[in-house]
């Protein structure tokens, strides 16, 4: 297995170009099985679980061509089941729940099983469904759904859950009437799907916001959308120059996605200046400890949570740290300790006092965020960082090394 070797203590300069959203293409690429014809999709990342959802694709009959750009034609669907194999390995798969039902009135999706940051179930996503006349079975590990036509119906979502929001719009587009989503996400990623649905001929108002208008329509086509850049990945970048000090321009980024995060660095003593194109990110002094709570957006994101936690564990100060979104996501912890980070765990609540410097190690990635917290922290660390596992950051970084290094880190993928 592939590892990652980073030796700290160079400073960060340059141009770094951000790429497609992971989380943004995954529903939008879904989006397809709604409109029967040849779509066509730009700014989508080259990523492991881009492969996976085109294999589930391909798997339900859909034809898909490209990457970057990519075409994908559902004129043929086959096939209306998502395997285990497939779901256990991106939960994401849930995703072609909701469409299957509305395109050909059935679906039998594997339940995804639990993952490193969370039991992570989709009751959400069942319930909505049955609430728009679905008929569902939970039988061998499987959600089995039916439905002649689905009929809109008011939701009320208990937590504002990102796909269950997007399962549940593209659902909703072709069932007969109106549907209103309440306490829906409003995250970036389900204002570019609704955008794409919208470009295939569906109704889809309020999107951005916590309430979500999908009034029916009888049939949907095909469409050419773009997918918005990865906020994610940009707000890494961003910490990452806070870590190893430097001055970064990240390229091609909404500055707006990425605001909580802009609040936060500026606290802790940066500079983040937007501008047409990006944004540019100095950071030249001690950085300070501040507090951070994850919350659904536009609150602080939780993929942010422990990129800031290793930045919190070489700043000068003590930094309470609270994930209130997911019940296991400081599997990083225990690795940042390792390098020598003081953090003490209390609840959903890490109490981190900044240490002057931390150690490079050998350390292993858990989960896809956390391997770029560990990522960070070896750049800013005294010697060499060993990352194994780095299969969970290809999940959602397109080339993370080349990118680090082409801004002046010392960092390179072995084969191991
Ligand atoms: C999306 O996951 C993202 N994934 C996650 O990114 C992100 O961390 C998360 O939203 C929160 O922002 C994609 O978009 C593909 P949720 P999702 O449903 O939709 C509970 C990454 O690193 N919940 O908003 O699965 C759930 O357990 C990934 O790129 C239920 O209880 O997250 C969690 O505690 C990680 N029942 C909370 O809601 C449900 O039916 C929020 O989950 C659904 C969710």
């Amino acid at each position: 297995m592939d590892k990652i070797i980073i030796v700290g203590g160079e400073k960060l300069r340059g141009d770094v170009q951000i790429s497609g959203a992971k989380n943004a293409s995954l529903p939008v690429m879904v989006s397809a099985l709604l409109a029967p014809g040849w779509s066509t999709f730009l700014n989508v990342p080259n990523l492991v679980d881009i492969k996976t959802i085109k294999k589930l694709l391909r798997n339900l009959g859909a034809k898909i061509e490209g990457e970057g750009t990519v075409r994908i034609n559902t004129e043929d669907i086959s096939k209306c089941e998502a395997p285990y194999d497939l779901v256990k390995t991106m939960r994401a798969s849930v995703l072609v729940l909701g469409p299957l039902v509305a395109r050909m009135g059935v679906a039998r999706v594997s339940l995804p099983g639990g993952c490193a940051i969370g039991a992570r179930p989709v009751n959400l996503h069942i319930k909505a469904l049955q609430d728009l006349g679905a008929e569902v079975e939970l039988k061998d590990g499987y959600v089995e759904a039916k439905a002649r036509r689905l009929k809109g119906a008011t939701i009320y979502f208990d937590i504002p859950t990102v796909t269950g929001t997007e399962n549940i719009m593209m659902a909703a587009c072709l069932a007969d009437g109106t549907t209103l989503l309440k306490n829906a996400a409003m995250e970036p990623e389900v204002v570019n799907l609704a955008n794409v649905l919208n470009g295939m001929g569906a109704k889809v108002t309020g999107a951005g916001t916590d309430i979500i208008r999908i009034d029916g329509v009888e049939k949907m086509h095909p469409v050419e959308a773009a997918v918005i850049p990865d906020r994610i990945e940009a707000g890494t970048f961003m910490i990452a120059v806070g870590m190893a000090g430097g001055d970064v321009r990240i390229m091609g980024c909404e500055p707006v996605h990425v605001e909580a995060l802009t609040m936060k660095l500026r606290d802790a003593g940066m500079e983040i200046t937007p501008f047409d194109g990006g944004i540019r990110t100095v950071a030249k002094k001690k950085i300070k400890s501040i507090d951070i709570t994850t919350l659904p957006y536009p609150g602080f994101p939780t993929d942010l949570q422990a990129q800031m936690m290793a930045l919190m564990s070489v700043a000068n100060g003590l930094s309470v740290i609270t994930e209130t979104v997911f019940e296991n996501r400081f599997m990083h912890v225990s690795e940042l300790m390792r390098m020598g980070a003081d953090i003490l765990i209390h609840g959903n609540s890490a109490m981190v006092k900044g240490i002057p410097k931390l150690k490079g190690a050998p350390v292993m990635a858990t989960d896809l965020r956390a391997s770029a917290s560990l990522i960070l922290a070896g750049l800013a660390a005294e010697g060499k960082t060993e990352l194994s596992r780095v299969y969970h950051i290809d999940r959602g970084y397109q080339e993370i090394e080349k990118k680090f290094s082409a801004i002046g880190a010392n960092i390179k993928r072995v084969s191991g």
